[in-house]
């Protein structure tokens, strides 16, 4: 997928990577400026999350699982909000809306790390007002990823309802401690101590170390067959590492979530975010042209929230 470059009276700014070897291979780039399409618009990005994929595609990962076929740059970023700034023909939103919303796959040479972004109109949410545009990019991936997550794991049976999330006090774990009681799950998060006080703060009872016997397992921390081997036999797996699999044992059910934009849904997440029902939490602030410093900062860990990036 190339960005339409018709128009190139102007240009914008943004991080990209020509030789993925980690964070010092992050570059800024000027670039033209891109005109939407028919249902498409354009947003001036005032906020980029930055995830652990994007520590993964800075450092070549998905490069060498054939995954990026870019000649010139790869763009960064998944998840953003920001402001429209113009709109092409058809498109239900009009300039000045704030928005955010998440662009996915990896094959791509333009990302939320830029001052602008061209995306279908469909796969953003309006910012609810109250909301700040800041603790709105924090939300699309991880809210959508736990969203549909929970859509692959479907509605607690009857009886066995035990579910355990791992990583719950994480971006995509907390949100699925969260979401999971509204389809039925009792809900215990695995995560640090330190993070108790929060776990329990989402709703959900809280182990720092789990034993198995579970009726089902989100795996947010993607600890993979560690996670498997906490679910009863003929329970339920969900990962998070589309690429990495677990193969299914004990008559195990396991599936793989692969988070995509879903503009109605986010509009939903947000304004559970903006009633306080779900959290939005901001680790740090850096400016766009310090994303390298941002990703060695994630790649330090214990970070809680996301490091955000301003243009
Ligand atoms: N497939 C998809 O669509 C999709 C979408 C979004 C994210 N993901 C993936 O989901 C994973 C989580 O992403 P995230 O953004 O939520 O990461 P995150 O915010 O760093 O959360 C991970 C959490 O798990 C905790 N953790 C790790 N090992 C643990 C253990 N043994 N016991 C207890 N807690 C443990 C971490 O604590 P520490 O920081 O202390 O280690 C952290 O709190 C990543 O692999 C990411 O790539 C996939």
């Amino acid at each position: 997928m190339n960005a339409n470059t018709n128009s190139a009276t102007t240009t914008y700014r943004a991080a990209v990577v020509r030789s993925p070897q980690g964070p010092d291979s992050i570059e800024m780039a000027d670039l033209p400026l891109v005109e939407p399409g028919p249902g498409e618009v354009r947003v001036r990005i005032a906020a980029a999350t930055v995830n652990p994929v994007d520590l993964g595609v800075a450092g070549g990962v998905f490069h060498r699982l054939g995954l990026v076929h870019q000649p010139e740059h790869v763009g960064l970023g998944w998840d953003f909000a920001g402001t429209i700034s113009a709109a092409g023909p058809g498109a239900e939103l009009t300039v000045g809306t704030r928005v955010a919303g998440l662009v996915d796959g990896f094959d791509r040479d333009f990302g939320p790390y830029a001052e602008e972004l061209v995306l279908p109109a469909g796969n953003l949410a309006v910012v609810p007002d109250g909301l700040d545009l800041t603790a709105a990019a924090t939300v699309p991936l991880n809210a959508l990823a736990a969203a549909q997550l929970l859509d692959l794991l479907g509605d607690a049976p009857g009886e066995g309802r035990r579910l355990l999330v791992t990583g719950a006090a994480g971006a995509v774990g907390s949100y699925v401690a969260a979401l999971a009681p509204a389809r039925g799950w009792e809900v215990t998060g695995l995560a640090r101590v330190e993070d108790e006080t929060f776990v329990r703060g989402l709703g959900a009872e809280f182990t720092a170390q789990a034993t198995p016997g579970w009726d089902a397992v989100a795996d947010a921390a993607a600890l993979q067959n560690k996670a498997l081997a906490l679910v009863r036999d003929g329970g339920a797996f969900v990962g998070v590492q589309p690429s990495a699999r677990p193969a299914a044992e004990r008559g195990i059910r396991v599936d793989v979530v692969v988070a995509h934009p879903d503009g109605t849904r986010l509009s939903g997440l947000l304004a559970d975010v903006a009633s306080g029902r779900l959290p939005a939490r901001v680790h740090a602030v850096f400016p766009l042209e310090q994303a390298g410093d941002a990703h060695r900062a994630m790649a330090k860990g214990g970070v809680r929230g996301r490091i955000v990036l301003k243009p």
